[in-house]
């Protein structure tokens, strides 16, 4: 059953991240800074992957002025984020789908967190210039995800370690080890390097790496004008 659709999973969505993603709530608050420090006060921004709401719910608390769109391909995730946001959903419209259901924008900045790592290598460059095209020239993209080296040992390594994090923040090991080992069959992951590469290859410029978090990655890159 895929996590993202079945309800019970859902429910308990918001417990998962701060135990699987090291530093997850910094990372949440660092990619708010880093488009804040390039945006107005009343920016639109492009939340790719915005099911359950949770850097929505900290991009809104931070930034009062800031309006957003919400994108994500899961009803159930993105009912969990409407009643995560409560109030705040006032300043952020929902949209099921990917990422042609985003409104064209042009938008202040865009954000995709926890999210490439489920999009098909084939569809990945595509989804990136569909944010790009999207955004004002300058304007801040911010994605973390699962990045590792591909070498067949450091793959095993890394997740090896993901599984070792989790256990460490109480999850079950057989459950940690599942996990582990379902992303490493299933998921299409791949090097920072061609990270890097495709972010470039889709119109972004200075493209750096701002979060390590084990086997997680994060990059602000800017729309090239
Ligand atoms: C692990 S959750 C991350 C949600 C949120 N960004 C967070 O950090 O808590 C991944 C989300 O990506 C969504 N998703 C999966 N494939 C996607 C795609 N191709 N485009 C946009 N969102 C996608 C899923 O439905 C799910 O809501």
């Amino acid at each position: 059953m895929n996590p993202f659709t079945d309800p019970q999973a859902v429910a308990r969505y918001a417990e998962g991240p701060p135990r699987l993603v090291p530093g997850f709530a910094d990372l949440q608050r660092m990619a708010m800074l880093l488009i804040a420090e390039k945006v107005s006060e009343d920016a639109r921004v492009l939340v790719l992957g915005a099911g359950g709401g949770l850097e929505l719910k900290t991009f809104a608390e931070a930034q009062p002025r800031w309006r957003f769109d919400g994108v994500d391909p899961a009803a159930e995730m993105l009912k969990l984020a409407q009643v995560t946001l409560g109030p705040l959903a006032a300043r952020v419209r929902l949209h099921l789908g990917y990422i042609d259901a985003a409104p064209e924008g042009p938008f202040d900045a865009a954000a995709c967190l926890l999210t490439l790592h489920f999009v098909p290598v084939a569809e990945r460059g595509r989804t990136l210039r569909e944010i790009r095209r999207r955004l004002r020239p300058g304007a801040p993209f911010v994605a973390a995800h699962l990045s590792f080296p591909q070498g067949e040992k450091e793959r095993a390594l890394w997740l090896s370690r993901y599984a070792a994090f989790a256990v460490a923040s109480g999850v079950e090991p057989a459950k940690a080890e599942g996990a582990s080992a379902a992303i490493g069959a299933q998921l299409p992951i791949l090097a920072p390097e061609r990270e890097e590469a495709l972010l470039r290859d889709a119109g972004f410029s200075n493209v750096s790496l701002f979060y390590a978090g084990f086997a997680f990655r994060g990059w602000v890159g800017y729309a090239d004008g």
